[in-house]
Formats: C-alpha cells, structure tokens, sequence
C-alpha cells in the first residue's frame, strides 16, 4: 500500500522525461515544409554517393540493372505487361533531376496514399509502378527484384533528411503538376505539335521504334498510370521531352498529353494485377 504512490510519482516523472525528450506536436499543415532545394542534383552529397562493398552494393547495382532493363532482366520480365522500363520514364536511371527522379524520394515514405487510402511504403511504391505504369503484375513483397529496386532508390536518398510525406506518395522533387485549365486542351493541335516534336521517334503510330517506347496501344501504360492523366502527361512533358530540348510551353504539353491520351490503352483492373494471394510477399531471407 504504501509504495503505490512512489510508483505513481516514478511512472509519472519517466513519462514525462520521455515526452518532454520528444518534442513532437500535433499539425494539420497541408504540406510536410522542406528545405528550398529545387535541384536534387544540388543536394549536398549527392555528387559523391559512394556504393558501399559487399551485399548491399551488390544489391544497389542489381536495382539500378532492374529499373534500366526491366523488360528484359529475368528478375522482372515476368512482372512487366508492356515495353516499358522504369527508366523509360524515370529518366537517365532516376537520377534526371526532374523526370520523376528517384533522388530522394525515400526521405517521403513510409507515405500516405489517397489512391490505397493507406499509409504506404517505398517498396509499395514501387510494385505499384509494376502493375499501372509497366501495365504488369506486382512482384511479390519482400522478393529480390523488389528489394533490389528498393534498395538503390533509398541509397539514391543517402544523407537527405526525413520528410515523411502525409498527404501523397511524392518525394521533394516530384514532377511539378502544371496549373493550367484542362479545359483548354485542344486535341488536334495537340497532334500537329505531336507530328511535329514527337513522331520522328514515337512513330506516327505512336508505337515507337527501338530505342523509343510506345506511347499509346497495348504495349504502353495502362489507365490507371499517373501518365494517364493529362494534366500529369503535360507536366511530365514540360520537363522531360523531346530529350536534351525540353521546351515545349504549358499549352502545347498540354495538347499532346490530350492527344496521346485520346489513344486506346490497356484498361486497368486491380485484380488482373496481383498476383495469387500467397505469392502477395515473401518472408525475406534465405530458408
Ligand atoms: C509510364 C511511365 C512510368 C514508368 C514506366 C514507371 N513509372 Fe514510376 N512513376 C511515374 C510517374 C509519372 C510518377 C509520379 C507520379 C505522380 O507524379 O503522381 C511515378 C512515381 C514513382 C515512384 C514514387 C515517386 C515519388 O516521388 O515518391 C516510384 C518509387 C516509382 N515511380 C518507381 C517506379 C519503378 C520501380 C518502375 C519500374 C518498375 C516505374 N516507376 C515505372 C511514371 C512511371
Ligand atoms: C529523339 C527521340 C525522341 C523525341 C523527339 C521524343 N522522345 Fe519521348 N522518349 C524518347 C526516349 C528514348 C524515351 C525513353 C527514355 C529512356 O529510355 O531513356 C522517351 C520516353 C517518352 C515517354 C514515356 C514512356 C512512354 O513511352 O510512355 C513519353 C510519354 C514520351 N517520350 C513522349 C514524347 C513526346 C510527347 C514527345 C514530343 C514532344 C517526345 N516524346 C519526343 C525519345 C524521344
């Protein structure tokens, strides 16, 4: 009875050293606040990350393989429905500084989504990619090509604060949506523009040839993609094509995302892309 109270007091003072030590509050702020970095290729460090040695370099290497050849590499092609690699869109390996780069985007996860209305992890993210953007199906959890993949976008966020992203999937320097009216799009000056700046590579048809990938039929995203939509077509265009000339203006990136996007593509359903429900995740280590 009589040391019940000294508990008290104990359990009291413990608790509060512990909250006093985490500073943390409550916030209803619609954005996470960033440091004002427009360029992640000037992020201090960047220019210097150092693969480190063994495993986890192997690893590091084995993912940036995977996103450059994943149509082809053996560990993703049964996961991938179309001809694109990650790359194909994410460019130069993820490290272009504003095609939807890779370079911290780790800082941002584990993240809320209000597509899943959950909260998400990196490796979801990236299965996610599988199943809309490569129109395939998501790989398991915790398997090699996913842990791999995983494993050389966190290191592409080496020495980046933490910023965890509550309201969408998106690292710092996510492509900028673009504030224009979609009404405004004009389809077929959207495919003047596009025979103009685009067909030498895409194709009239849209199909593309070798090095360029289709960018509409059964071989490009599917309708559940970010790209499907226009708007997020034209803000990815503004910053990403034609390669090395990337000055389309907001109205014309604007009518060829509508152009594109006025093309058939493959419809998504979220069950044609998962696999059977014991292949949804792997326990993660050798048996
Ligand atoms: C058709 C184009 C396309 C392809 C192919 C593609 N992605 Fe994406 N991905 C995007 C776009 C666009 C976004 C950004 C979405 C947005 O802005 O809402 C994105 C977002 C992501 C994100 C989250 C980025 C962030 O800022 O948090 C990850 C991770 C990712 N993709 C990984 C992959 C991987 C891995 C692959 C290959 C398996 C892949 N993507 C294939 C277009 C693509
Ligand atoms: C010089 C050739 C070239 C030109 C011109 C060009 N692209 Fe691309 N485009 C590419 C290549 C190559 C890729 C894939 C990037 C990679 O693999 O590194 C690509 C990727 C894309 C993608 C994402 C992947 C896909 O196929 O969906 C879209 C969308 C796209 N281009 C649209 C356009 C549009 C619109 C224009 C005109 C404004 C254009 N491109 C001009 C070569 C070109």
């Amino acid at each position: 009875m009589m040391s019940r109270p000294l508990v008290l007091t104990a359990v009291a003072i413990f608790a509060g050293g512990l909250l006093g030590q985490a500073r943390y509050s409550e916030s209803n702020a619609d954005e996470v606040k960033r440091d004002s970095v427009e360029d992640p290729l000037r992020v201090p460090g960047i220019e210097s990350l150092v693969i480190p040695d063994g495993p986890m370099g192997d690893a590091i290497r084995l993912g940036r393989e995977l996103v450059e050849d994943t149509v082809n590499h053996p560990l993703t092609k049964p996961y991938v429905g179309n001809s694109l690699n990650c790359t194909s869109c994410h460019l130069e390996n993820g490290t272009h500084p504003r095609a939807a780069t890779f370079i911290g985007i780790a800082t941002a996860y584990p993240a809320y989504s209000p597509r899943e209305k959950r909260i998400i992890t990196l490796e979801d993210r990236v299965l996610n990619c599988f199943m809309r953007s490569c129109n395939g199906v998501r790989p398991p959890l915790g398997s090699r090509p996913s842990v791999a993949i995983t494993t050389y976008i966190t290191w592409l966020s080496s020495n980046q604060p933490i910023a965890m992203n509550p309201m969408r999937p998106l690292g710092p320097y996510a492509v900028k949506g673009l504030d224009i009216d979609v009404n405004k799009r004009n389809v077929d000056r959207g495919k003047r523009s596009y025979t103009d700046r685009c067909a030498s590579c895409h194709g009239d048809d849209g199909q593309g040839d070798g090095d360029s990938p289709p960018v509409w039929g059964d071989m490009s995203y599917n309708d559940g993609a970010g790209l499907a939509g226009d708007v997020k077509l034209a803000s990815w265009l503004k910053v990403s094509m034609p390669p090395d000339e990337e000055d389309l203006t907001e109205a014309e990136s604007l009518d060829i995302a509508a152009y594109i996007n006025s093309h058939p593509r493959p419809k998504f359903s979220l069950k044609a892309h998962l696999p059977p429900a014991n292949a949804l995740g792997e326990y993660n280590a050798e048996p």
